[in-house]
């Protein structure tokens, strides 16, 4: 029990464990997160249903996202980008690898009469022979990859930008980062079921990495029959060491924005979003 104990209590080197895909595509847990993103009202796996609809009214707007546009929606979830973008005329591909959220986002298009292209598959050994216009990422979740893996993924999207394209992405700000404190977390069905369809106590661990400015909440989950380790990390950036890591790849141009939906940028603000271009 010692030693159990002293396991979940101990903090990983920073992105030393990457289990993305059993936050995303466990089935009970897909479902959940599934409701998440439907739910209008919270800002949760997606954002609010308002302000997906400003944001994507915006991104047709500013990147004019008509019948001559190629777009890649990278962790599209069910689709709710994509489906506007297909709506605004553009030839839309989306890539997830949760099944479940690819299931709902193609009914979605066929009850709508949209061609979507959706690929499941992780995003980071995404293989095609498409360049876009527009290759978007959003709610955050190139904040969730380590150093080495945004370095292959702003290298894949070198080479799927066309030249001219641009390249749309929002992050967590280090005012979010500044926030948190560790804390730990015991519960007999953490999270309300959310982990699991059968009785489990879960402890939730939030490490604190000040050097790196990266966040770990490390959840264990304890079942009758098996034990889970599931490990959420988030780096928190400074506009200008976004950049960096993009003009290393070969993005000179960077535009700062307060969000997707196109807002001006605010330093105090818990994100913010940026356009890059080659
Ligand atoms: C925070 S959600 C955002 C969904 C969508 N962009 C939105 O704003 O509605 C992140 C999405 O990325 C997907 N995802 C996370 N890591 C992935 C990976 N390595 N490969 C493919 N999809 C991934 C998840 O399945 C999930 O649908």
């Amino acid at each position: 029990m010692f030693k159990e104990l002293r396991d979940i209590n101990s903090r990983p080197l920073p992105f030393e464990f990457y289990t993305a895909s059993d936050l995303w595509t466990d089935e009970h847990i897909a479902k959940q997160m599934l409701k998440y993103h439907l739910n209008p009202d919270i800002d949760a796996a997606s954002r609010n249903r308002e302000f997906i609809a400003d944001s994507s009214e915006w991104m047709i707007n500013r990147f004019e996202l008509n019948d001559c546009k190629k777009v890649a929606d990278f962790g599209c979830g069910p689709g709710l980008y994509t489906t506007a973008f297909a709506q605004a005329g553009a030839e839309v591909t989306g890539i997830d690898f949760s099944a479940n959220s690819l299931g709902y986002a193609r009914e979605q298009a066929d009850s709508s009469g949209l061609i979507i292209n959706y690929i499941k598959t992780n995003y980071l050994e995404l293989q095609t022979d498409k360049r876009f216009d527009l290759i978007t990422m959003i709610m955050c979740d190139f904040c969730a990859l380590s150093p080495a893996q945004r370095m292959m993924l702003i290298q894949k999207f070198h080479t799927l930008l066309k030249s001219g394209g641009s390249i749309l992405l929002d992050v967590f700000s280090l005012q979010a980062f500044n926030d948190l404190e560790e804390k730990c977390v015991f519960e007999p069905n953490l999270m309300d079921g959310f982990w699991s369809a059968d009785n489990y106590y879960g402890f939730m661990r939030r490490f604190k990495y000040e050097t790196e400015k990266v966040i770990l909440e490390k959840y264990d989950i304890i079942e009758e029959t098996k034990t889970r380790t599931i490990y959420n990390w988030l780096q928190y950036f400074r506009p200008e060491d976004l950049q960096a890591e993009f003009k290393f790849c070969g993005f000179s141009k960077m535009e700062l924005l307060g969000s997707v939906a196109g807002n001006k940028y605010q330093s105090k603000s818990n994100e913010f979003a940026v356009i890059l271009r080659k």
